[in-house]
């Protein structure tokens, strides 16, 4: 029967082949052998990303560096499987750093792109042996170069500008007064141009190129034009002032976007938009080395998240089914009403067919409402339009796909919910266990219930 769900989804909008990466007696084996919820991982499937990535950009007239940003999903086994497509990882936090440390990760492959810029921190990094660091302040700079100054370590600074435009997304991160990098021209000392003719004058600092990052789940990609464009004016700005000026790195951050609701452009289609504007920075101001900086694109699609429907009630013509999980494993729901693809996959091991409804309606689409275990209004999941919930019955399963970013990361213990297990589809189609679910036991001592 779920293959038949299977069908007639995929006949209304092509789910990428690589999603299903699991078959219904696996999910019924694996929900017996751990429980529910559970999140599945694709080891293919996050290699698939990196290749599908680097291919889109293959008609650059330079060097291209896939960069993983881990703040997406920081579990190990999933930046070992990076480690071996020999990628680059973009750090933000000391934590973030332990787990590159702790992972033996080749520093000459890592940027560090912090918000906070302490002198600490970037001492901490330097020793690590991290060269190429994005700052982005003034305050920033100044400590970078204490840091590099008491260490007697020379890195490679970028600039992460804010190119102030405009962009269409749910998650964006370049505009005016923003947090993130600084203006073009703005402040003082606060800009882009300052920052880089003080990099100049620094003999502890070599500068190595610009950073900026526009925002997440991009579909609309003329905010990269626009800010190629604003880039290419200060290009040529600091090049009549700075002789010596040269561009190394160019990284244009993340945004690559995902299927959750309805098809998103490829990372080809997306790439062709901005190709030329790329390719003139090349040919305007010499050979640098492009960084296409991904969290979302690179790991959403490796995951499905695996829930029990426990619960379900019927009335006015709707049907509100209860789940063992709730937005406490996938924030993105309350905090972006976030539409991943759902499927319904049968129970096999129980009598789930004896609850399939509690009047005998027929509830399709609108009329159902996934809703979470969670004590709070907005801990409902909103459906996307690939979503199949007709046989969403008490004892089945439901699938939830592409919940491989910001996802586990942001896992809480709300309503003292423990974490549930990770497992990984290895590349020789084995199972493993790469996250160990917690207990009460371990959330009791983790909240301080043991301290006497
Ligand atoms: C600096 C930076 N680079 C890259 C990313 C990754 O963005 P995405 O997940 O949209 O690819 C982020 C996400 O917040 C970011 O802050």
């Amino acid at each position: 029967m779920v293959e038949n769900v299977v069908q007639i989804i995929q006949n209304k909008v092509t789910l990428s082949k690589t999603n299903r990466f699991i078959t219904n007696e696996e999910i019924n084996q694996l929900a017996d052998e751990y429980g529910t919820p559970l999140y599945l991982v694709d080891e293919q499937t996050l290699h698939e990303k990196v290749l599908e990535l680097r291919d889109a950009y293959q008609n650059f007239d330079g060097q291209v560096k896939i960069v993983y940003s881990i703040k997406a999903n920081f579990n190990p086994s999933i930046i070992k499987t990076f480690m071996k497509d020999k990628i680059t990882f973009d750090l933000t936090s000391l934590g973030e750093l332990f787990f590159i440390h702790k992972l033996k990760v080749d520093p000459e492959n890592v940027i560090y792109t912090s918000v906070t810029e302490e002198l600490e921190e970037y001492k901490q990094v330097l020793s690590y042996g991290i060269k190429r660091i994005v700052v982005s302040s003034y305050f920033g700079l100044i400590n970078l170069s204490q840091a590099a100054n008491i260490l007697g370590i020379v890195p490679k600074v970028m600039v992460r500008m804010n190119p102030e435009v405009g962009v269409k997304a749910e998650v964006r991160a370049s505009y005016r007064n923003g947090k993130f990098g600084v203006p073009l021209n703005g402040g003082k000392v606060d800009s882009a141009y300052y920052l880089v003719k003080s990099i100049y004058d620094n003999p502890m600092l070599e500068f190595e190129g610009f950073h900026f990052h526009l925002g997440s789940q991009i579909t609309n990609f003329v905010c990269y034009i626009n800010a190629l464009e604003r880039l290419n004016s200060l290009l040529n700005k600091l090049k009549k002032e700075i002789p010596t000026f040269s561009l190394k790195t160019l990284d244009i951050g993340g945004g690559t976007p995902v299927f959750y609701n309805e098809p998103v452009p490829s990372p080809k289609e997306m790439a062709a938009i901005y190709l030329d504007k790329l390719n003139n920075l090349v040919s305007n101001h010499g050979d640098f080395t492009l960084m296409i900086e991904s969290g979302r694109f690179l790991v959403a699609e490796s995951s499905i998240m695996i829930a029990k429907i426990v619960n379900t009630k019927e009335y006015n013509d709707h049907k509100i089914v209860i789940l063992d999980t709730g937005y406490h494993l996938l924030l993105d729901c309350a905090l972006l009403k976030q539409e991943y693809p759902q499927e319904v996959a049968t129970n096999t091991h129980n009598n789930s067919h004896l609850y399939s409804s509690n009047t005998n309606k027929q509830f399709t689409g609108k009329n159902i409402h996934l809703a979470g275990r969670l004590c709070d209004t907005l801990d409902i999941f909103p459906t996307s339009k690939m979503s199949d919930l007709t046989f969403a019955n008490v004892g089945n399963y439901v699938l939830f796909y592409n919940v491989g970013a910001y996802s586990l990361v942001f896992n809480m213990p709300f309503h003292c919910q423990t974490k549930p297990p990770v497992l990984m589809k290895t590349f020789d189609g084995g199972m493993k266990l790469i996250r160990k679910g917690t207990s009460y036991d371990d959330l009791f001592a983790e909240e301080g219930g043991l301290i006497p």
